[in-house]
């Protein structure tokens, strides 16, 4: 088939690779063309990292042969599927869509990688039922799972087909069956969050504890092992018991935490500015391919055991 990727910032050639690698032609397509340039730079050096690290024997040049990077929007008209990865603008989507319409084939589907906005009910007559949200993970190419979120109006069949072609590019999507805000992933995390925050500003363990605390335990054991199984494992009456005892002591507040109010005020935000909770003296570049070079080790052994749990 062939798959349309709309915009090529930090997502788009993400996502353009995951469909390259299940074997499809790809249009990769922005309005500037040096961000085509960079994204299918990104995509060729993600993929010999791959091929390095022994998650895929695929013939990279072979692949790149069906990349196409284009700032001429109407190589979505014969797109089996188009996703729309633009800036979280409302005016801009809408932008994107006018056009789309104008190009796509009427049975095409056409998903956004929205983080936040219910854009089939904002935008309900731009291709009602076959227009829905695929929230793919940042690195797209790397984190198995995506989001694909419809309402009332999505048709079914077009949800059950984009399901079935992103298992066949190695993905594991789950479906959320109305919109809610932050969709499934994000609720989880901010949820964590706010916990560890908590537990933070009140001085009780410190953000190095906090952090071994995800990644020796918690995110150690979540790869292998769901929440409900979890429970399961533990014992439900001790869960009940256990939940009954901390729930009403968990923090419940609704307003972001003064700790990441007061680093936006100073401008620390993170990784991008070379501080934020902590700080990175060696840039981002460095910490991003630890990142991915981690990730890509994770991915093998998902790909190994999990991919067909
Ligand atoms: N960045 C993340 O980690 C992340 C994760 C999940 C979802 N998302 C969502 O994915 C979408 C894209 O996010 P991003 O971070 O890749 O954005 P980005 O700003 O990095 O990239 C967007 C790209 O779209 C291009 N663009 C702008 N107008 C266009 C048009 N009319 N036609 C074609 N291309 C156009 C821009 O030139 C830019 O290269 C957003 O909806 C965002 O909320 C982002």
């Amino acid at each position: 088939m062939k798959v349309a990727v709309v915009g090529s910032g930090v997502m788009g050639p993400g996502i353009a690779q995951v469909f390259l690698m299940g074997g499809h032609r790809v249009a990769l397509t922005d309005i500037k063309e040096e961000a085509l340039t960079a994204g299918a730079r990104e995509i060729k050096n993600s993929l010999e990292l791959m091929v390095s690290k022994g998650i895929s024997d695929l013939d990279v040049p072979a692949l790149l042969e069906n990349l196409e990077t284009t700032t001429d929007l109407a190589t979505v008209k014969d797109a089996d599927l188009v996703v729309e990865a633009v800036p979280e603008v409302i005016e801009i989507k809408k932008k994107v869509y006018d056009e789309l319409d104008r190009y796509c084939r009427p049975d095409a589907v056409v998903v956004s990688n929205t983080s936040a906005f219910p854009l089939p009910d904002i935008f309900p007559q731009f291709r009602p039922g076959n227009f829905f949200v695929a929230h793919f993970m940042n690195p797209p190419q790397i984190i198995p799972l995506v989001e694909i979120v419809k309402n009332d109006r999505t048709n079914p069949d077009k949800v059950a087909w984009l399901k079935g072609e992103l298992e066949k590019c190695g993905k594991k999507p789950i479906v959320i069956n109305q919109f809610i805000k932050g969709f499934l992933i994000n609720r989880m995390q901010a949820a964590m969050a706010r916990e560890a925050l908590y537990l933070y500003e009140k001085g009780i363990v410190s953000l190095e504890d906090l952090d071994t605390a995800t990644t020796a335990c918690i995110g150690f054991k979540s790869a292998w092992q769901g929440t409900f199984e979890t429970m399961d494992y533990i014992g439900l009456d001790t869960c009940a018991f256990a939940y009954n005892v901390i729930f009403p002591d968990l923090c419940s507040d609704t307003t972001v935490p003064g700790t990441i109010m007061q680093k936006v005020k100073e401008g620390k935000l993170g990784l991008k500015t070379g501080e934020g909770f902590f700080t990175y003296p060696d840039g981002a570049a460095d910490v991003s391919l630890e990142r991915q070079s981690g990730l890509l080790e994770q991915l093998k052994l998902f790909n190994a055991y999990l991919l067909k749990k």
